[in-house]
């Protein structure tokens, strides 16, 4: 592969079909977030101009997966779309058992409800907020182990997605024959985004096979944590992305996968495993929520784009563009004042809200203040990952999520002016209180107040 040898990052693609983006007066906006009661999942998306919520099913199809579309094959059961995404998931992760979800999600639902009994123990390098719900909704205890600079923004290592594995070692222990699974988050999410090493992935699978226990990938982002081992870790520069990924994928018994991330479509998922005895388990269970084993809530177009766009997401043109384009995004807020999480992520910047407004205390939602403000400000959304997401977490984050293929290098050098402004008021800034809040997944419905 070439590597290339020009300063300007050119996005791999042209546009074919534009949308609208709307443009609020700062009166509009404060009202909208006090409707939405400064919680920035409930604004309605017309109120918003940026929209860095999330990477996840918000990325542009390509002209071959809208083709692909029209090809679907609406078949309830063994359509020609779900034979031709099984085959490229067959191809990209070797994994003999394929079930289509219609989310992420969804594939940790069947999985707890399997094979996680109440009590087991589920360890992980972060579980991501979905995976834990979904743990502990089953009665397991989810156990998060990751690397002691995850939880440092300002440390650069190549790869601070890592397990800590004296910590496995020790939970493995531990825990003994309590230990239903083990996981690894590619890339972990909660964590910034960070990459998983090779050697990380080759010592964490080692251990679980010496203790018996499966070992699973949350591959939502298996594409950009094979590129980033491409080209951070020593002796992969010379193999090909879809060569890490398949390696990756032989390493483990099985993987959930959010498709809207790295599948590049608006909705879908996949449950995959070797393992012959949960794959049966797997498909009862799929059967019960998702419907039939060859389209899991899903109409068939839908699996013919997720076909096209896992090949897609593998194209290393696209993902030396993503990466680059993230790391200008990052190196961009840095050059203005905004401190973010180190080295920037594959998927998002994660802004350090904690050291932006050091004066706001974690049970007065640092991170939300900046989200809302950023909000306020230029019409962005983000969102929070720190003590709102998850009470007593260590970091205060404000995560600026990038769509694949959505916004062009004007719209990241918008969002770093609407941050340059917010940071030079930083120290204005106030906390905010919740006022009411679910039982879990707090973050999503939860009504707020300024302090
Ligand atoms: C790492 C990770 N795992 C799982 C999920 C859940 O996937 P979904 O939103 O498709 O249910 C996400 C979603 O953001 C994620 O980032």
């Amino acid at each position: 592969m070439e590597p290339w040898p020009y300063r300007t990052i050119i996005e791999p693609f042209r546009i074919k079909a534009v949308e609208p983006i709307p443009f609020l007066h700062p009166n509009e906006r404060r009202a909208a977030l006090s409707r939405a009661g400064h919680n920035l999942f409930k604004l309605k998306a017309q109120e918003v101009t940026i929209d860095l919520l999330t990477d996840s099913g918000t990325g542009s199809m390509s002209a071959s997966q809208w083709a692909a579309l029209m090809e679907g094959d609406e078949s309830y059961a063994g359509s020609t779309s779900w034979q031709e995404l099984e085959a490229v998931v067959h191809r990209i992760t070797g994994f003999p058992h394929v079930l289509p979800v219609h989310q992420g999600r969804a594939a940790e639902r069947i999985m707890s409800r399997t094979v996680i009994p109440p009590g087991a123990v589920v360890l992980n390098n972060t579980h991501f907020d979905t995976t834990r719900a979904n743990v502990e909704q089953a009665g397991g205890v989810a156990v998060d182990l990751p690397v002691a600079e995850a939880l440092r923004p300002e440390v650069v290592a190549p790869f601070k997605g890592d397990m800590d594995l004296a910590a496995l070692d020790q939970a493995l222990e531990e825990h003994g024959d309590k230990v239903a699974l083990v996981m690894l988050t590619l890339t972990n999410n909660a964590a910034g985004g960070q990459p998983v090493s090779m050697a990380n992935i080759e010592a964490v699978s080692a251990r679980c096979k010496q203790a018996g226990v499966p070992f699973f990938l949350d591959a939502a982002r298996f594409a950009e944590n094979a590129w980033f081992i491409h080209v951070r870790e020593p002796g992969y520069d010379t193999w090909s992305v879809a060569d890490i990924a398949r390696r990756m994928f032989d390493l483990s018994d099985g993987c959930t996968m959010s498709a809207k991330k790295d599948g590049i479509v608006n909705i879908g998922g996949l449950l995959c495993t070797r393992l012959d005895g949960w794959a049966e388990k797997f498909r009862n269970e799929l059967i019960l929520g998702e419907g039939f084993t060859s389209y899991g809530g899903l109409a068939g177009r839908d699996l013919s784009a997720m076909a096209v766009g896992l090949t897609e997401a593998l194209d290393p043109d696209y993902l030396r563009y993503r990466q680059r384009s993230i790391a200008y995004f990052a190196k961009g807020l840095q050059q203005v004042g905004v401190p973010v999480v180190q080295p920037a992520g594959g998927h998002a910047v994660f802004i350090d809200a904690g050291a932006l407004a050091p004066h706001i205390p974690p049970a007065q939602l640092p991170g939300q203040a900046v989200a809302c403000a950023l909000y306020l400000e230029g019409g962005i959304r983000s969102v929070e990952i720190g003590s709102l997401m998850f009470p007593g977490s260590r970091l205060e984050l404000v995560r600026l999520a990038v769509p694949r293929r959505v916004y062009t290098q004007s719209h990241v050098d918008y969002v770093i002016e609407i941050a340059e402004s917010l940071a030079k008021r930083a120290p204005s800034l106030r906390g905010y209180r919740i006022v009411k809040e679910p039982p879990f997944l707090r973050h999503f419905s939860a009504e707020l107040a300024p302090l």
